[in-house]
């Protein structure tokens, strides 16, 4: 059995978990495991199918039936794609309040870790470091102040045409934020075996170099 690395980006809402762990995945030709996508997934189907938030068992029947396509780039919903429809904050909103499902969580916990390969997997999220991967090579808690987040969300949703303001975000990352924080199933937390990267003020290219380095200096081969 050989080691495959793994490198773990956790951290609040907007802190550009994502964005940079693809583009760490890239430069390292890693594969790429967007867990928050397989959360958003299972909102949006429950939603579609009219299952309330507040039914466990709805949400946990839907989480096991999904066949989920996991490939790098689309993300589809019987057979369409739904790559852009959950990035809505809706979707965000109902993942996080079905995400404190500890049976959801388990539902999902071996499809998360079969994506683990050779060459190595980069995987973001909040429980990445903590439960899913917690042998990884690299374990970081990514971040940045709640404002620096809120104006780099305003500006993601201004470019596909949604309008929010930032007074809004502000408030809505932060009930999502403090949801994850406080749950008891794998809340969002920065372990003692967890390098704290605070990107305030740090444009992505500065973001990605400095999660580079930091694997490079983790001892790992490559
Ligand atoms: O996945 P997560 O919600 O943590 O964040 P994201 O969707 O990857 O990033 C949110 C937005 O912040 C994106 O539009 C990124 O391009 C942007 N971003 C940035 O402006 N500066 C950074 N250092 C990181 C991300
Ligand atoms: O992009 P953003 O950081 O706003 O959220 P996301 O990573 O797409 O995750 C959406 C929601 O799914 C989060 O608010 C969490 O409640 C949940 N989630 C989780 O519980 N565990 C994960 N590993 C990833 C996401």
């Amino acid at each position: 059995n050989q080691y495959v690395p793994v490198i773990t980006l956790d951290g609040p809402s907007a802190s550009g978990k994502g964005t940079i762990a693809r583009l760490v995945s890239q430069a390292l030709g890693f594969h790429y495991l967007d867990s928050g996508a397989l959360y958003r997934l299972v909102a949006l189907a429950a939603m579609k199918r009219g299952v309330d938030a507040g039914d466990e068992q709805g949400v946990v029947g839907i989480a096991r039936s999904l066949d989920v396509s996991f490939a790098d780039s689309s993300i589809r919903l019987d057979g369409i794609d739904v790559s852009d429809e959950i990035r809505a904050e809706a979707c965000g909103e109902y993942a996080s309040k079905i995400a404190q499902y500890s049976a959801l969580r388990v539902e999902l916990l071996e499809r998360q870790r079969d994506l683990r390969k050779l060459p190595g997997l980069v995987a973001d999220g909040r429980d990445m470091g903590s439960v899913i991967f917690p042998d990884a090579t690299l374990k970081i808690y990514l971040t940045a102040n709640e404002e620096e987040r809120a104006r780099r969300r305003h500006k993601q949703l201004m470019e596909k045409g949604i309008n929010a303001s930032i007074a809004h975000l502000v408030l809505a990352l932060r009930e999502r934020d403090e949801r994850d924080s406080k749950r008891v199933a794998s809340p969002l937390q920065q372990c003692e075996d967890t390098r704290l990267l605070d990107t305030t003020g740090l444009n992505i290219d500065q973001v990605v170099g400095k999660v580079l380095g930091m694997y490079a200096d983790s001892g790992s081969i490559e």
